[in-house]
């Protein structure tokens, strides 16, 4: 028996899709760009970020790419000027305890959240106070295979679901709140 596929249009480009996939996951497959941070292909949505965030049409509220079902005659739009302010301000939010040291970042010009910054046009976050930007950490270069710098952590928490759902271990998660989270 043929499948029936899911209709919708996303960022103004018509699509089908097969059914039980996220917003995100069809715009993927489509090669249609709607930015995210803290989902991986290869790891459960958890939708914890909100970069994804899409108007769709005849919904009062802004939803989630990568948690949201794609449903028959779904309109979406990523970069619509609601979307876009709420990304923003996201971003800005995500930024709030950030170290602003991108020049003398190892990961800089390969960092998915200056990429963003640059394209949201942000330099630096209005809701931030003194005290802030999370210093306190030391860089942990014990593994051979990656160096950890606590406070560069956007609490994405894929690293949490890799531990979770690949390797299997649960070793890690949040902890403490607010301002104080870490994994
Ligand atoms: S990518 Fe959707 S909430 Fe983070």
């Amino acid at each position: 028996m043929e499948t029936h596929r899911i209709r919708a249009v996303i960022n103004g480009r018509e699509i089908t899709s097969e059914p039980g996939v996220t917003i995100l996951q069809a715009a993927r497959a489509n090669s249609i760009r709607i930015p995210s941070l803290c989902d991986h292909p290869a790891l459960p949505p958890s939708g914890a970020c909100r970069v994804c965030l899409v108007e769709v049409e005849k919904n009062p509220k802004l939803l989630p790419a990568c948690t949201t079902p794609l449903t028959d005659g779904m309109v979406v739009d990523a970069f619509s000027p609601k979307a876009l302010a709420a990304r923003k301000a996201v971003v800005e939010m995500i930024l709030i305890r950030h170290p602003l040291d991108c020049f003398s970042c190892e990961s800089n010009g390969r960092c998915e959240l200056q990429d963003l910054a640059y394209e949201l046009g942000i330099e630096e976050s209005p809701f931030r106070d003194d005290g802030d930007v999370c210093t306190e950490h030391e860089l942990d270069d014990t593994n051979p295979f990656f160096i950890r710098d606590m406070n560069k952590c956007i609490l994405c928490g894929r690293c949490v679901r890799a531990c979770d759902h690949q390797s299997g271990y649960h070793a890690i998660d949040f902890q403490f709140r607010g301002i104080k989270t870490m994994i």
